[in-house]
């Protein structure tokens, strides 16, 4: 999500700077940027050239005036994070966090900087779907939500506010909707190709539970929904187990090559 939350960044007129501690991340960012910047020109988007001029790799954190952060969902890399960049970061730059679900308070507590972090959530894919939900903690500042506000506009964007919350509102609603669908399977109710069917043509949505988990990521969603069973404290929340150990053999969703469906 880095690589596309850059992309409509850079689209916007602004310098990115891309950076990733994983090997081989950022290469795999630029080229799905490239693919994604090549969808958008055929229908008359900005030329690929130029979004890409905006966008540097750099090695480490680099100053600027926002960071946004998508690392991995979990509280400790994300804490750790977020205390270095408020260490090299000008004390006016705004610290923001892509997170699906973990407390924006958490992340703001590990900073001497409060008013200056906050939640913007963007959607996979990132250049095509409208969505930032923004979480403001409880010592976020007015002028920090209104410069996030703006910016999600300014990038095409349609902002929405969520309290501090576990899961907010979108991942509140969504994993234990995809978490279902995973007991659905696991209990031999239906076949995965039967159960995203349903959600297609019975809900109108554009993916059904099981191929949308595939492209957050199996780990991801098992994450999320230890946030929220943690946070709130219901065990209506617990990981489906079928999910946890597609994750423990490696199969992950469409990153790894193989969810709930087979990619290779
Ligand atoms: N960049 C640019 N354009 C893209 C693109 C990308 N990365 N991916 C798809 N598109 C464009 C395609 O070119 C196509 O354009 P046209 O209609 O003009 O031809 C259009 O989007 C639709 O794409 P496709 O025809 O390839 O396939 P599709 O109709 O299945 O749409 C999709 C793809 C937009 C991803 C659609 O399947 C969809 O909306 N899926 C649901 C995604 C979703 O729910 N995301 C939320 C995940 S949750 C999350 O991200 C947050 C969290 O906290 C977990």
């Amino acid at each position: 999500m880095g690589g596309g939350i850059a992309q409509v960044v850079a689209a916007s007129g602004r310098r990115v700077s891309l950076h990733d501690e994983v090997a081989g991340a950022v290469d795999r960012a630029l080229e799905a940027m490239q693919r994604s910047l090549d969808k958008l020109a055929e229908k008359g988007g900005a030329d690929s050239a130029d979004v890409l001029t905006r966008v540097t790799t750099v090695e480490g954190i680099v100053p600027a005036d926002l960071m946004i952060e998508a690392v991995v969902e979990d509280v400790g890399v994300k804490q750790k994070l977020f205390r270095h960049a408020d260490d090299v970061l000008p004390p006016e730059a705004i610290l923001a966090s892509n997170t699906s679900s973990i407390p924006i308070a958490s992340l703001a507590a590990a900073t001497k900087r409060p008013a200056k972090v906050i939640g913007m959530h963007f959607f996979n894919p990132v250049p095509v779907l409208q969505l930032v939900e923004v979480i403001r903690a409880e010592e976020t500042s007015d002028e920090t939500l209104t410069a996030i506000v703006e910016l999600a506009k300014d990038l095409g964007k349609v902002p929405a506010e969520a309290r501090d919350v576990p899961g907010f509102v979108s991942n509140r609603i969504l994993m234990p909707f995809i978490n279902e669908a995973v007991y659905v399977l696991e209990e031999g109710v239906a076949e995965p190709e039967a159960i995203d069917t349903i959600a297609k043509l019975g809900f109108a949505h554009p993916l059904g539970p099981l191929a949308l988990a595939d492209l957050i990521g199996l780990d991801t969603c098992v994450s999320i929904m230890e946030v929220l069973h943690e946070g709130l404290g219901d065990p209506k929340y617990a990981p489906c187990p079928l999910l946890r150990e597609h994750v423990a053999a490696g199969r992950l969703g469409r990153k790894s090559g193989r969810g709930f469906y087979d990619y290779t």
